[in-house]
């Protein structure tokens, strides 16, 4: 082992050893024409840690997600998941691999039922072949029973709401109970890694602190590691591991909450002040 290696090893903690991450993204860029949306990013997620996102409106927090799902391809750059590169496969290959997301901006289906929604996300999982499901043999309907059963085990991680309310279309409930159901149908992938792209916007105090249970305990009950976009500063402070600050696409920050909440790059960057008034900060929603 070289004497760089060795460094490493024994380093601070928030330099991860090669194989010690679950995510890894190297000096990873995406470009749109002239403008890079992300540029020589850094960032992993080791087993069962919860990672923030965060920065300025069009920083290039979705397009880090994009990345990472296969939604987009870098421009350059190395993605890899438990060691092994992810770049090139598309959005299903990630999902099988075990990172499931949300998104910013709610996609379930409105005209099926909460249930149906979980149960799109377990396309994955299922077995059956074209011609047995045709013929909807023994073998078919038992996996669709059990697919059903897991549906609803998903919905109850979330308490009785849901599961009460399996049969209604999507399109009649509040707005944190589809967010919900969005997770469920994430989980549904079985998961190692999770993104959530803010999945408290929109939501009042109370369904915001209800979102930061359920966050918290899909690590502790799940064994899940998540990466999270989030803009309500007293979430992310409260809930993060470690915290990454983008801005115009270019990490600027990244530590323990405490320290993030004290750069001053980060605070010029958010209220485009100068870096020497850092008590304002806690006042502001951070996006
Ligand atoms: N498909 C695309 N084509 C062109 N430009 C894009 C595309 N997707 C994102 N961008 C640009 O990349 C930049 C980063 O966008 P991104 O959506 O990742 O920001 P964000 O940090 O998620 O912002 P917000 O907080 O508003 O959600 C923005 O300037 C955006 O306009
Ligand atoms: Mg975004």
């Amino acid at each position: 082992m070289s004497e760089m290696q060795a460094e490493r090893v024994e380093g601070t903690p928030s330099e991860p050893v090669t194989g010690e991450a679950l995510l890894a993204l190297n000096n990873v860029s995406k470009a749109f024409g002239g403008l890079t949306a992300v540029g020589d990013l850094d960032l992993f997620v080791r087993p069962g840690e919860i990672v923030s996102v965060i920065g300025p409106n069009g920083a290039g927090k979705t397009t880090v997600f994009n990345l990472i799902t296969g939604i987009y391809r870098p421009t350059k750059g190395e993605i890899t998941l438990e060691g092994k590169s992810i770049v090139g496969l598309n959005p299903d290959q990630v999902l099988v691999r075990g990172i499931a997301r949300t998104f910013q901006n709610i996609r379930l289906f409105n005209n099926m039922t909460v249930l149906e929604n979980v149960l799109v996300g377990q396309h994955t999982q299922l077995k059956a072949s074209v011609l047995g499901s045709l013929f909807r043999t023994r073998r078919v309907r038992q996996e669709e029973e059990a697919a059903r059963e897991r549906a609803i085990e998903l919905l109850s991680f979330f308490g009785s709401s849901l599961v009460d309310r399996q049969d209604e279309y999507v399109i009649n409930l509040s707005y944190a109970e589809r967010r919900r159901v969005e997770i469920a149908r994430a989980l549904a992938a079985k998961p190692k890694l999770l993104l959530l792209d803010e999945p408290t916007a929109g939501m009042n105090e109370a369904e915001t602190l209800e979102a930061v249970g359920y966050v918290r305990r899909l690590r502790e009950e799940l064994g899940l590691a998540i990466l999270l976009i989030e803009h309500k500063l007293a979430v992310t402070m409260g809930i993060s591991d470690r915290i990454v600050v983008l801005d115009y696409g270019r990490k600027i920050a990244e530590g323990l909450p405490e320290e993030v909440r004290r750069d001053k790059k980060v605070i010029a960057a958010y209220l485009g002040q100068s870096a020497e008034e850092p008590e304002q900060t806690e006042e502001h929603e951070v996006k």
